[in-house]
Parts: C-alpha cells; sequence; structure tokens
C-alpha cells in the first residue's frame, strides 16, 4: 500500500479501479465457489484518488462476498452502465439481502451484523464518505431483487 498522500487526485479509467480492486478480491470469490460475473462497457475516466476507489468496490466485493458465499446461489454481479456526465457501478450479489428499513443503517458508523471480529461495521460508512468527497453518492437501489450497491461518479 502507498501512503495516503501518495494517492493524489487524477483521471482514472473506472476499469482500472474495477481491475485493481478485483485483483484483490478475484482469488477468494472463486476458490469459494461464488460465480462472479463482469458486466464492464465502460469507457469512462473520472477525476478522483485510485486507492480510495478502488477501496470502496473492494469493500462492497468483500460484503457482497460475505453475503453470497452462505447462500443456496452464489453469484457476485459488478456491471457499469454510461450516463450522460456520470458513470454507475453496481455490485450486485445473490445474498439474503438487507430489508428496506435497515437501507439508512448500513452506512452507520459501526452498525454490523457480522461477528465480533468479523465485520468492524466501517466499510460502508467509510465507502459512503469516500464516494460523497468525489462528488458522487453511494445508495442501495430499493427496486433491484437481489442487494444491488450504486456507485454513482461524475465523469
Ligand atoms: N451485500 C450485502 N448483503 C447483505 N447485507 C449487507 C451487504 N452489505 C452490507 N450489508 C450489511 O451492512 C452491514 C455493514 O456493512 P459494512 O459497513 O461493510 O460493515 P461490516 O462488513 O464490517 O459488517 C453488514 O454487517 C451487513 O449487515
Ligand atoms: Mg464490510
Amino acid at each position: 500500500m502507498f501512503a495516503r498522500e501518495h494517492d493524489e487526485v487524477v483521471a482514472l479509467a473506472v476499469t482500472t479501479i474495477l481491475d485493481d480492486a478485483l485483483g484483490l478480491c478475484r482469488a477468494r470469490i472463486r476458490t469459494h465457489g461464488v460465480t462472479l460475473e463482469l458486466a464492464i462497457t465502460t469507457a469512462a475516466q473520472v477525476r478522483g484518488r485510485s486507492i480510495e476507489l478502488s477501496q470502496v468496490v473492494v469493500n462492497l466485493l468483500n460484503n457482497a462476498f460475505d453475503a453470497a458465499h452462505t447462500s443456496a446461489e452464489k453469484w457476485i454481479r459488478l456491471s457499469t452502465r454510461d450516463l450522460p456526465d456520470r458513470v454507475q457501478i453496481f455490485v450486485e450479489d445473490s445474498g439474503p439481502g438487507i430489508p428496506a428499513e435497515r437501507h439508512d443503517d448500513v452506512f452507520r458508523s459501526f452498525f454490523t451484523t457480522k461477528a465480533a471480529g468479523a465485520g468492524t461495521g466501517l466499510g460502508l460508512s467509510i465507502s459512503r464518505r469516500i464516494v460523497d468527497a468525489h462528488g458522487g453518492s453511494l445508495t442501495i437501489d430499493p427496486h433491484a431483487p437481489n442487494t444491488r450497491f450504486v456507485i454513482e461518479l461524475p465523469t
């Protein structure tokens, strides 16, 4: 890991952010029998801090893994969509889902449903702070049939 002061704001291809995150997560996902579906179609660039933005995707992939790997159906889907002036990154999983009344709670610092030692409850609150600092948003798609986190960033 580089020191934080080297994580400068630069022009970044979204594919680079996702490749960096996948490099850290892919092996663990696949060796545990979870199917990783990729539909990364964007050529968009964002301005931002590479390590921070990859860390957000890592946090979402790790949560998706925790949710999917204990389910009967085991998959994670990472996909993108281009919008005018913005790009969306979706992390979706086959896990048990998050009840609608918990959609706000999960972004609070120290909110966790994981065993002591397994989760700090900081991943989503830190991730939201990072995405907000990049002028974007981190939300849960309330209409998706599965758990679906949405990172939206200005391009
Ligand atoms: N993909 C997901 N499926 C189901 N629940 C999730 C998912 N992602 C996050 N959560 C819920 O949100 C909580 C907070 O997530 P997070 O901030 O990453 O902390 P941690 O993973 O350390 O518990 C988790 O403990 C879990 O209850
Ligand atoms: Mg987490």
